[in-house]
C-alpha cells in the first residue's frame, strides 16, 4: 500500500487514476520492479522490452511509463507519434549511466570494424552509436547472429560474461558497467538460503555476478524468471532479482513460497514511481520523454535489428514437454521451425534464401541430422526441393 496512506485512500486514488487515464486516452505501463500499488493501476506489467512493445501496440495516444529513464526513451524510439511520460523523472538507471556516447565513440575508434552490441539498459544516444541492441531474454540469439568473431558488448559486464560462456566461438570485449542491485548479491547469503531450503528452485537474473549465477538452476530475464516459477511444480523458490517480481508471483501462486537473500534486492530508482507521480503525470501530461529525431533514427535501427533476430530456438527446443514454433525473418530469409519435446520435427527453409545467410545454412545442417537436438529429423529435407508457403 502507498506509504502513509490508509487503504481506503489508496483505493480512491487508484480509481481516480484509472478514470483520468480513460479521459486522457492514456495507457499506464509498469515494470515488474515498481511498487505493488503501481502494478495495481497499470494496464500492463512486464519486462523492459515487453513494456516498450506494449506501448507501441496499445491504441492510446499517451503512454505513462512507470520504470526508469532508458525504458521511457525506448518507448519514445518505438512510438514517436505518442506522448511518452515517465511517471518520475528522477528514476534513472545507474548501469545505463555507466556508459556515455562520448566514451563509446572513443572505444569504437580503438576497435575499428568491431560490431557493438548494446543492452537495452542504455541511453538512446548510446543505442544510436551501437550496431544492434539486446535484452537479457534474447542476448545469446543476438550475439550468434552477428558477423565477425570479436564483439564489443556494453554496458553490462556480468551479462557479457554470461553470454561469453554461452557463445564461446565469439570473443566478447567487455564494458565495465554493472547493475548495483544485482551486482552486490552476497554469495554467503545465497548459499545459506540454499542450505535452509534444499528443495527450492534457484532463479537468477543474468545481471548477477558469475559466482552467483553458478548457484542458480534457472538464469533468465524478469519475465523468464516469472514464467519458470509459474511452470515449476516446486513449492519454494529463491529469487535472485529485484524483489518486485515476487508481487505478481505471490498473487498468482499464494500457495508457494518465494524467498530472497537476507539483504533485499531493491532497485531504488524503480521504487521512485509512486501513485502520486502517476496521478500528477496524467493531470499535467508531464514529464515528456522525447528522443530527438537525429538520435531516434539510428537508435531505432539498432532496436529493429534486434527485433529481426529470432528468439533462440535452441533455448526453446531445450524446454522439455513444450511445443514451440519459431519464425525467422531476417533480411530475405524466412524459416519456420516446429519443436516438440526438445525435438525439431519440422523445418521450412525457403530455398531461394539459403546461400544468403549463414544462420539459415546452420539450421539446414542441423535439420539434416547433424543436430544433437534433433537426431530423429529425417533427411533429406523435403522442404528444400518443395518450399512450403510461409
Ligand atoms: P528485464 O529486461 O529482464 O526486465 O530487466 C530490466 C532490468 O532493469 C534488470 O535490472
Ligand atoms: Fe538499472 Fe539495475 Fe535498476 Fe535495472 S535494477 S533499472 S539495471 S539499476
Amino acid at each position: 500500500m502507498a506509504e502513509g496512506m490508509a487503504q481506503a485512500d489508496a483505493a480512491a486514488l487508484k480509481r481516480k487514476i484509472r478514470e483520468l487515464a480513460r479521459e486522457r486516452d492514456a495507457v499506464i505501463i509498469s515494470h515488474y520492479y515498481c511498487v505493488p500499488d503501481v502494478h495495481d493501476v497499470a494496464d500492463f506489467v512486464g519486462d523492459s522490452l515487453g513494456l516498450s512493445q506494449e506501448a507501441q501496440r496499445s491504441p492510446q495516444k499517451v503512454v505513462v511509463f512507470c520504470g526508469v529513464h532508458f525504458m521511457a526513451e525506448t518507448a519514445s524510439i518505438l512510438c514517436p507519434d505518442k506522448t511518452v511520460l515517465l511517471a518520475n523523472l528522477d528514476a534513472g538507471c545507474p548501469m545505463a549511466d555507466m556508459i556515455t556516447p562520448e566514451a563509446l565513440a572513443k572505444r569504437k575508434e580503438e576497435l575499428p570494424g568491431v560490431p557493438v552490441l548494446t543492452y537495452v539498459n542504455s541511453s538512446a544516444a548510446v543505442k544510436a552509436l551501437s550496431d544492434i541492441c539486446c535484452t537479457s531474454a534474447n542476448v545469446t540469439a543476438v550475439m550468434r547472429s552477428l558477423p565477425g568473431e570479436r564483439i564489443l558488448m556494453t554496458p553490462d559486464r556480468n551479462l557479457a560474461l554470461r553470454t561469453q560462456a554461452l557463445v564461446p566461438d565469439k570473443e566478447i570485449l567487455l564494458w565495465p558497467g554493472f547493475c548495483p542491485t544485482h551486482h552486490r548479491v552476497n554469495l554467503a547469503e545465497v548459499k545459506a538460503l540454499k542450505e535452509e531450503h534444499p528443495d527450492a528452485l534457484v532463479l537468477a537474473h543474468p545481471e548477477c555476478q558469475p559466482k552467483i549465477l553458478a548457484e542458480a538452476d534457472v538464469i533468465g530475464s524478469t519475465s523468464g524468471i516469472i514464467k519458470a516459477c509459474l511452470e515449476s511444480d516446486r513449492k519454494e523458490f529463491v529469487i535472485l532479482t529485484e524483489e518486485g517480481v515476487t508481487y505478481p508471483l505471490k498473487k498468482q501462486r499464494p500457495d508457494k513460497v518465494f524467498l530472497g537473500p537476507a539483504t533485499p534486492m531493491i532497485c531504488p530508482n524503480m521504487k521512485k514511481n509512486s501513485l502520486a507521480d502517476v496521478l500528477k503525470a496524467l493531470e499535467t501530461l508531464t514529464p515528456v520523454i522525447k528522443v530527438p529525431e537525429e538520435i531516434r533514427a539510428p537508435a531505432l535501427r539498432a532496436v529493429e535489428r534486434m527485433m529481426a533476430v529470432p528468439r533462440d530456438w535452441r533455448t526453446l527446443a531445450g524446454i522439455p514437454g513444450r511445443l514451440g514454433a519459431c519464425c525467422i525473418i531476417h533480411n530475405c530469409i524466412a524459416t519456420a521451425l516446429l519443436v516438440v519435446d526438445g525435438l525439431l520435427l519440422a523445418c521450412h527453409i525457403h530455398p531461394r534464401t539459403l546461400p544468403q545467410n549463414p544462420l539459415c545454412n546452420r539450421l539446414l545442417g542441423w535439420h539434416h541430422g547433424q543436430s544433437r537436438l534433433a537426431p530423429r529429423v529425417p533427411a533429406p529435407c523435403p522442404c528444400v526441393s518443395r518450399p512450403a508457403p510461409l
